[in-house]
Parts: C-alpha cells; structure tokens; sequence
C-alpha cells in the first residue's frame, strides 16, 4: 500500500480523505503497464461519498455540483444517479451534462457575466436559472424575460480564502434591493440572492456572515414592496485537507446549518460545491523520465508537471502531497521538476525521497480539483489521461473505462 500521512483525533487528515483511492503498488503498476504514464485515477465511489457526506451534513440544501474543478463524464454521470444537482458556467458545461443526460431543470448557470450566446445556449438546453451581479448583465436578460430568472450575486470578501471569489464577481450587498428594482422594470425576475465565500475556505464563520446578510436583504426586498426572494445559493468553497488537515464537514456545516434554521421557511436553498466533491476522488500517477544531480541535489524529471496536472499548484494555489512508490534507501532533500523546457516547471524544490531511477512512479494525492482541468499541452506534452474506476456503484476497484470523450474532444486514450 502507499504509504499513509499521520491520523489526528478529530481533523480530515489527507490519508483518510485516500482511502478509497489507495490503490496497491501493483495495482498503480499495473494501471500504468495498461494505460502509460501520466494518469489522473479517478473514483466515482470516492465522488459518492464526498456528495453523501456534503449531503448530510447540509440537509435540505440541494448540492449542485459546479463542473468546473474537474468536468468529467464519469464525475458528471455518477452525481446524476445520486440525484445531484448541477452547476454550470460555459457551453461546454452545458454540452457535457446534456451528453450525460442530465436533464436541464437540475441545472443552473452560475457565470456571472456571459454572452449572448452562453445565454441562448443554455435557455435552448432547457435551463431557466442565471446569475447576475450588475446592471448591464441584468439588461442582457431583456430579451429572455419570459423564459429566464434570475439570482443576484452578492460580494462577501474572504481575504483569508485561498480562492477570494468575491473580488471579481458580486454586488454590494447595499447594490442588492436597486438591482431587483431594476430588473423589476425590465420585467425580470429575480428568484433569489447568490454568494461564494471563496474557494478552499478554512472559516465556516465567512458563510454564516453572509447567510444572515442575505437573510436581511430578503426581509428588506418584501419591505420595500419588491417580490418575494425564495431561493439562496450559498455557492462552493467547502475545504479539503491537502498538506493540512481540515475541520471535518459535518463540524464546518454546523454554524451555516444554524444559520439556514433562522431563513424563512418558503426559501429553497442550493449550494454549488465544486472542489469538496472531487478533489479527494482523484490520484495523478506520473513517471521519472531523467534525473540529474545538480549543486549536491537529486533532481527528477516527470512527464506531467505545472503545465500538467500540477497546474493547479499556479491557478489554484494549492499543494499537492507526493510520494514515491518506491521507499527503499535513506530519503535526500530533491527536486521534483515537470517535463516542459520551462524553468518555472518545478513541482518541489525540496521534497524528501529516496534515490529514484527512470521509470519509478510518483503518485500526487488529492488531485481532483483544478488539476486535469486546467491542464495544458504545453510543448506538446499531453495532459493526463483518466481512468476511472468504481463507475457502478460498489464495483470495488475495477477500472472500467477509459476516458474517450471529453466536452466534444476525443483524449489521446
Ligand atoms: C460560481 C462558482 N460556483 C462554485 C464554484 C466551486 O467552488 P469550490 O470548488 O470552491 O466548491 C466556483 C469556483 O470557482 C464558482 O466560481
């Protein structure tokens, strides 16, 4: 088995957050023998559990997963037979689910500021629920009045988020009850209020805060005469232990279920969980295709890297535990570097492993979010391919697909 990180009493600690895709040595070479080098392992009985545990530590609340972390058919076909909800933000989103057959009234589309054509292609799926946050998007719906709603999204800063979604996206909240108003006289309807905490956030305390500002706002929109708001979109950011450990999901949900407890009762409440969903359910196994001593320092070669899976090492500032599988010989200081002819490809300048030789393997834990989807080609190195496996319910370990297909591409499988 690979080797596992320190368990603590109360915190998700990264090994427990492994379990389903701890695969054997053998079973990780054996993957790679079949399918080559690099993969992202995904499990769908990982992506079920993760949904459960969100699921019951938010009752009521309809998780909407957004796509974007990691658009998979597999992710997205698994989550539609647990009667998931889903979030959308692009076409190819929306081509995805409908590939999937999801069907449209699961959906919303959370993007903030669209095209015309991101619009009409989603209103011609069948979804009816966008997102706004400003008066030259609201004007943009004129014209689909009839067929579309509306959710206003609200800024709520999260300076300690590793992800502050807030500071691209989201009104005033003092902006809100002008901007229903002027929908009004355009003619559309405003369901609800929307926010997002930020990504990775480690505070539960960011939520309750804007639950109960847009708790207010509600009351306040029915005091100044405007139509009832009943639907509040707590958006994603739940956390997932990387290299630290996080608070365990049913203790993070306490405060915001307290806090859903005081909305009145006629408000349906939704939540786009992204990372929480999906991170845990993937493994990203790459090989050491050349090594180097440099100044005193082992350094090894990967054949995925920053422009790879590790992408989301820049964009989602996040840090991924690595281990080797091999763990004989005493442990150096080295260097972990992708494969691209760009300097700034260095996974770790200071990671701790044993002497490694072409061809060993090294496996990145907790690799299911922002990683494979924001992986490039760069220097015509191709991104991982995925594996799935667990796509049945219960179908312990078997890998039973290839990827194929991905939003309309065919992969390299
Ligand atoms: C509108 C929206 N909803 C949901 C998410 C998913 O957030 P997370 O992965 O933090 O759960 C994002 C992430 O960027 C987002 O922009």
């Amino acid at each position: 088995m690979l080797p596992r990180a320190a368990k603590h009493s109360q915190a998700v600690s990264p090994a427990q957050a492994f379990d389903s895709t701890t695969l054997t040595e053998a079973e990780i070479r054996a993957l790679v023998a079949r399918f080559g080098s690099p993969l992202l392992v995904l499990d769908c009985e990982q992506v079920r559990r993760q949904y459960h545990a969100l699921k019951a530590a938010l009752p009521g609340v309809d998780l909407h997963y957004a796509l974007k972390p990691l658009p998979h058919a597999a992710v997205v076909a698994t989550l539609r037979d647990e009667g998931a909800f889903f979030d959308l933000a692009t076409t190819g989103e929306v081509e995805l689910v409908k590939a999937q057959g999801v069907a449209p009234e699961r959906c919303i589309h959370t993007h903030p500021i669209k095209r015309d054509s991101d619009i009409r292609d989603a209103l011609r799926y069948g979804v009816t629920t966008f997102v706004a946050d400003n008066p030259d998007e609201i004007k943009k719906f004129v014209r689909y009045r009839k067929r579309a709603e509306l959710l206003l999204r609200v800024s709520f800063r999260s300076p300690n988020a590793v992800v502050d979604l807030s500071k691209k996206f989201g009104c005033e909240p003092s902006a809100v009850l002008g901007l229903i108003e002027l929908a009004r006289r355009f003619g559309i309807r405003v369901r609800g209020l929307s926010f997002h905490v930020g990504s990775q956030t480690s505070d539960p305390a960011k939520y309750v805060e804007a639950i109960r500002a847009c708790t207010d706002l509600m009351a306040e929109a029915l005091l100044a005469g405007l139509p009832a708001l009943d639907v509040l979109d707590i958006g994603g950011g739940f956390p997932v232990p990387y290299n630290d450990e996080v608070m365990p999901v049913d203790e993070f949900c306490a405060p915001i279920r307290e806090a859903l407890a005081r909305l009145p009762k006629h408000v349906r409440v939704i939540a786009e969980p992204g990372r929480f969903i999906c991170a845990p359910a993937a493994i990203a196994v790459s090989s050491v295709m050349g090594k180097a001593k440099r100044d005193g320092r082992w350094w090894y070669y990967l054949d995925d890297g920053l422009y790879g899976s590790y992408s989301g090492q820049l964009f989602d500032h996040a840090k991924y535990p690595v281990v080797a599988l091999r763990q004989d010989g005493e442990r150096m200081p080295s260097v972990l570097a992708g494969p691209t002819c760009d300097s700034i490809d260095v996974i770790d300048e200071n990671i701790l492993l044993p002497e490694l030789e072409v061809g060993d393997l090294l496996v990145g834990r907790m690799m299911g979010a922002y990683t494979w989807a924001s992986a490039t080609d760069f220097n015509f190195f191709k991104r991982a391919k995925v594996v799935v496996m667990n796509e049945p319910p219960a179908d312990a370990r078997r890998v039973v697909r290839l990827q194929r297909k991905v939003a309309g591409r065919k992969s390299a499988a």
